[in-house]
Order: structure tokens, then C-alpha cells, then sequence
């Protein structure tokens, strides 16, 4: 079983950009606890970043037949994104909404995700850890879910 895990703008940037609200994990640090969550459940991912709204979009319809769950962080393209919402309602390949930051704890725009209504669930606030919780939570949707 295969996992995708997409990272959407500016997280390439992880580890310098703003560690007083992301920390100083880098994207490669995530990609590796990813590799050792999924191993932990017997799954494989594949490990994705763009900064670009329609490569996104390509990716998730991509996924369909390809990964049996996408863990997705679109970055700042979560508040705005209607294209998004869109692509991951047509692929219909389930899907956990992970942010490092508490969403929620910060600036009004970014409490509103055009991601959270047509994902299994929303994990934010724990740093790196959530994308973790996020396969981990995958994968028990999945044992319940086959196919
Ligand atoms: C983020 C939160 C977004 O509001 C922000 O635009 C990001 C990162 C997070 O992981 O905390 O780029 O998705």
C-alpha cells in the first residue's frame, strides 16, 4: 500500500523560513519520520512538494489508483483554494489535512480551510509529529476501508 504525501508552497522552505512558528525540522527531516511511520504499517509513500497550485492539483488526480491515501499540507493555498477542494473531491482518494502550525491559534484568514470539508480530518499544532499521526490515522482508515 502506498501513501502521498504533498506539500504545497513555500514548505520547501522549512527549517529557515520562520522557525519561531515552524521550527527548525526541514522538509527532508519530515519526509524521513514519513518513511518510518509508513514502514511501521507496512506501507510505502511517495514524498511531494510544489509551490504551484496546478502541479497540486495534477498530483491529486494522480494519486487516483496509484496511493490508496494522500496526507496533504497545501500550505497557504488551504485558505484560498477552491481548485483544490475540487480536485480532491473528484479523486476521491482519502485524505489527512496536516498542518505544522496551529491554524486555528493564529490570524483569522488562515482559520477558514477550503481542504478541511472534503478530508477524513484536520490534525494541526504539532509540528512535524502530525504528519505521523496523520499516516497513522490513514492506515486505520484503511484497515476498516480496503480498496
Ligand atoms: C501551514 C499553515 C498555513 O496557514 C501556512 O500558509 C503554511 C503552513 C502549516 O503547516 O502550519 O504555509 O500549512
Amino acid at each position: 500500500t502506498s501513501l502521498l504525501i504533498l506539500n504545497g508552497p513555500n514548505l520547501n522552505l522549512l527549517g529557515t523560513r520562520q522557525p519561531e512558528v515552524y521550527g527548525r525540522t526541514t522538509l527532508a527531516d519530515v519526509r524521513a519520520i514519513c518513511e518510518a511511520e509508513a514502514r511501521d504499517h507496512g506501507m510505502t509513500i511517495a514524498f511531494e512538494q510544489s509551490n504551484h497550485e496546478g502541479a497540486l492539483i495534477d498530483l491529486i488526480h494522480a494519486a487516483r489508483g496509484t496511493h490508496a491515501g494522500i496526507v496533504l499540507n497545501a500550505g497557504a493555498y488551504t485558505h484560498t483554494s477552491v481548485a483544490l477542494m475540487d480536485a480532491i473531491s473528484s479523486a476521491s482518494v482519502p485524505l489527512v489535512e496536516v498542518h505544522l502550525s496551529n491554524i486555528h491559534a493564529r490570524e483569522a484568514f488562515r482559520h477558514r480551510s477550503f481542504i478541511a470539508p472534503v478530508a477524513l480530518g484536520q490534525i494541526c499544532g504539532f509540528g512535524a509529529t502530525g504528519y505521523a499521526l496523520a499516516i497513522r490515522a490513514l492506515a486505520a482508515h484503511l484497515a476498516h476501508e480496503p480498496g
